[in-house]
Order: C-alpha cells, then structure tokens, then sequence
C-alpha cells in the first residue's frame, strides 16, 4: 500500500489505537475521516489535526452502515481505503450467571459483524478505485485467548479467518487486504475492561 494521498476511512479513530492511525497517516498527507459514536471525541482528534473529517457512525446497526456508506462515498468520492479498527472488550466470567457478566452479542456484533458489514458495503465503490486496501485490525488474542476474554478472543480469531478468505477473494482487484494485528496498547479499550470485572484467569 502506498502510504500517501489517499482517502482513508478509519473506524473507531477518535481514540486509542485508530486515533494513532488516523494522526500518523494526516501527518503523511492523506485525507482522514474518522468514524464513531461519540461525536465529542471524534470533535477532538479533527479539532487537534485540522484537515481531519468526522462521521458518526454505530457499526452495530446494519442499516446505519447502509447509509453511511452511500452517505460517505458520495462525500468522498476518492475514498481507497477502509481501516476496520473500532472494537470493543468486555471481560465474562464463564461461570457467572449475572447478565452484566460481558456482552457477547455487543462483541461479535462490533468486533465481527461490523467490519464484515461494512466492507461489503464500500466494496462496489473500493473496487471501482485505481489503488485501494482494506486494514482489518484483529489481536494477538486472536491467535492465544485471553481466557478472561473468551469472546473478544473468538471473534478476533473470526477476524483473522475473514481477512485470509478476503485477501484470496480479492487478489485479481484493486483492493489490497492488510491485517495488522497490534501489541499490548494501554487505551479506553483496557480502561472500560478495568472498570468492568476483574475475571480471574486460571
Ligand atoms: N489496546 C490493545 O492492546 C489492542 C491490542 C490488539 C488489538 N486491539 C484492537 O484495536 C482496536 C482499537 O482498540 P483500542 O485499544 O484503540 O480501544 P479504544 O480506544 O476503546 O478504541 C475503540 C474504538 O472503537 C469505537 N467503537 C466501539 N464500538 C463502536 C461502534 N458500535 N460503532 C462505532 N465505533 C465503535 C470507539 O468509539 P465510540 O465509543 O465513540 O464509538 C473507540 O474509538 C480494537 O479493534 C481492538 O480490539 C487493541
């Protein structure tokens, strides 16, 4: 992938790990649009890099990434890259039978239906691009469970199968198909696990 002039989308970009992203990749002359919930902390990261665009986007709800798709592309027609970056991580206690006890349906639903959602719908217009990529980003989890985290751990594991099947599936297109899988990053990710339950792990 070249790393300069392109359009790139990056979820989940107003903290942690995507706002990293998306401040590397501004600072390398690329036009950045992060997307999220919470329009006061992606207001932040565009207020502190001017250029940067925002969208507010749940990539929890299909028909919110339907629309957000058209909305974007017909925003930024050059738009070559999409980084599925947003996730979130709730510890469970497997052997807990209280219903706050992790959200599985919210962790597959973000971690896994949302980036599979989403490429599938800016693919058409990725694939119409002379040069585009797809940033998949899953973890070391996905590989070693954490077993606190047994079901942020699967749906990483899901992420990386996806992202092969991706890669094979678009080799004769336009459309590059990267996975980065980050180390141990101190962000909100942890700090929301932090104040959820502290699960013992044996
Ligand atoms: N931190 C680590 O050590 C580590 C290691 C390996 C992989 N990762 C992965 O790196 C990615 C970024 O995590 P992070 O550590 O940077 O944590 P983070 O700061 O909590 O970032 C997660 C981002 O996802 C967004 N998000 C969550 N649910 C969303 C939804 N339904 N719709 C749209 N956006 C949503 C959040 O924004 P809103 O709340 O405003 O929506 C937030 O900006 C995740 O996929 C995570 O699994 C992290």
């Amino acid at each position: 992938m070249i790393l300069t002039g392109n359009t790139i989308l990056i979820t989940g970009g107003g903290s942690g790990i995507g706002r990293g992203l998306a401040e590397a990749f501004h600072a390398l002359g690329n036009k950045v649009i992060i997307a999220a919930r919470r329009q006061n902390v992606l207001d932040k990261t565009t207020e502190a890099n001017p250029g940067m665009a925002s969208a507010v986007l749940d990539i929890e709800d299909p028909a919110a990434i339907r629309a957000f798709a058209a909305r974007i592309t017909s925003q930024h027609p050059a738009l070559n890259v999409l980084i599925n970056n947003a996730g979130v991580l709730k510890p469970e206690n497997l052997k807990s039978h209280e219903k706050d006890s992790g959200d599985p349906e919210a962790m597959v639903t973000t971690n896994l239906l949302g980036p599979i959602r989403l490429t599938a719908a800016l693919l058409p217009h990725l694939q119409k691009q002379p040069a585009a990529a797809i940033l998949n980003v899953s973890s070391g989890l996905g590989f070693v469970p954490l077993p606190s985290a047994p079901t942020y751990s699967a749906t990483k594991a899901a992420l990386h199968s996806y992202t092969l099947a991706l890669r094979v599936q678009l080799r004769d297109t336009p459309v590059q198909v990267v996975e980065i899988i980050p180390p141990y990053v101190q962000t909100e990710l942890e700090d929301r696990t932090r104040r959820t339950i502290p699960v013992p792990c044996r």
